[in-house]
């Protein structure tokens, strides 16, 4: 019998105190005398948030046989940079609600929004530079930057219904990939592994965050929109052709998926009509399939390179996670 997947909290168990440190992080560094700040950084830190950047760099650090308290405080800052991209990116996808909850601009207003991501942002390489450590404040930046690449790439190929696999995964790589990669090699860093080794974690983390944005971008069509935390077909709505429709249209030659997929997009709504066609359609052409079969692809190539490790209870648990991505729900 196959084994099922571990659920989140199993897999992070044996760093559940360092995760609990973080969330203090989190806290401290929101405080200030603009009350707006504890406050929309406590309504952040409180919505349940997955933190699995964090924990990828904390299981990381203790595979590499780091103990120190560093680790916590990188785990708050990928954790701060992330979370300065989902109130940004609910700005510009306008998406109302995020983790079940209303996003931060629908509840105080773009204004207060697009400030309070910029503090984020500032703040974690404020952060980051509390400690000499210019090697990974470096790679912080640079995958950062890559971040808003791939969200800027992304704006540029809005609406594009004739977006290519190869664009759609180049916009994939820099949104999501370099930074959970990052997560996972700072995690090598503070445990002076050898570069082979910190290039492994690395290479972990990259694949990993390609598999987790390909789900992702899956549960828009097959989730539950409860556990998801917002609407379904959100996606299209907002004009982004991902994976599971790039093939379908690729797939489809009689052009009506075609026309729904176009329809969608210049209305920025759909009907239950067209939504079910293009259900229906996905489902002819084996398109979701197609999405999850490349997504257990990128799983697979994470998992490899953490051979480059020997046993130990925490490369399980870093093996554990591709695993948890693809059967993940919310
Ligand atoms: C959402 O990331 C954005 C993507 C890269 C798909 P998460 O799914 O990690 O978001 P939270 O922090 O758990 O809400
Ligand atoms: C979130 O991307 C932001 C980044 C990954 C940089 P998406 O727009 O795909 O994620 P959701 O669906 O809003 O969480
Ligand atoms: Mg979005
Ligand atoms: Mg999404």
């Amino acid at each position: 019998m196959e084994k099922s997947p571990l659920a989140l909290a199993q897999i992070f168990e044996p760093i559940r105190a360092d995760l609990e440190q973080v969330d203090r992080e989190f806290a401290r560094h929101v405080q200030s005398q603009v009350d707006l700040i504890p406050k929309i950084g406590q309504y952040i830190q409180t919505s349940g948030g997955k933190r699995v950047r964090p924990a990828v760099l904390l299981m990381a650090a203790r595979l590499s046989g780091y103990r120190g308290d560093r680790a916590v405080l990188y785990a708050a800052v990928v954790e701060f940079i992330h979370t300065a991209t989902l109130v940004h990116d609910d700005i510009i996808d306008e998406s109302e609600l995020r983790r079940g909850r209303l996003a931060v601009h629908s509840r105080w207003g773009n204004d207060i929004t697009v400030l309070l991501g910029d503090y984020l942002y500032i703040k974690s390489m404020a952060m980051a530079l509390t400690h000499d450590a210019i090697d990974i404040v470096r790679l912080l930046c640079d995958v950062t930057l890559k971040m808003i690449e791939g969200e800027l790439y992304q704006l540029t190929k809005n609406g594009d219904a004739d977006i290519t696999e190869e664009e759609h995964f180049d916009i994939i790589r820099r949104k999501t990939a370099y930074l959970f990669g990052g997560c996972a090699q700072i995690g090598g860093v503070l445990g002076k592994v050898s570069s082979e080794q910190e290039q492994a974690l690395r290479e972990y983390g990259f694949n990993l965050g390609i598999a987790f944005q390909i789900v992702d971008d899956l549960l828009d069509f097959t989730g539950d929109a409860q556990s998801v935390g917002k609407p379904l077909a959100s996606d299209l709505r907002e004009g982004k052709v991902t994976l599971p429709l790039i093939h379908l249209l690729r797939q489809s030659n009689d052009g009506t998926a075609s026309a729904i997929v176009r329809e969608v997009i210049a209305s920025r709504a759909a009907t239950d009509d067209q939504w079910a066609d293009l259900l229906a359609g996905l489902k002819q052409h084996a398109s979701i399939d197609y999405a999850f079969r490349r997504a257990e692809e990128y799983a697979e190539r994470a998992k490899k390179p953490l051979y480059a490790f020997p046993p130990s209870a925490e490369r399980d648990a870093l093996l554990a996670l591709p695993d948890y991505v693809l059967s993940r729900d919310r």
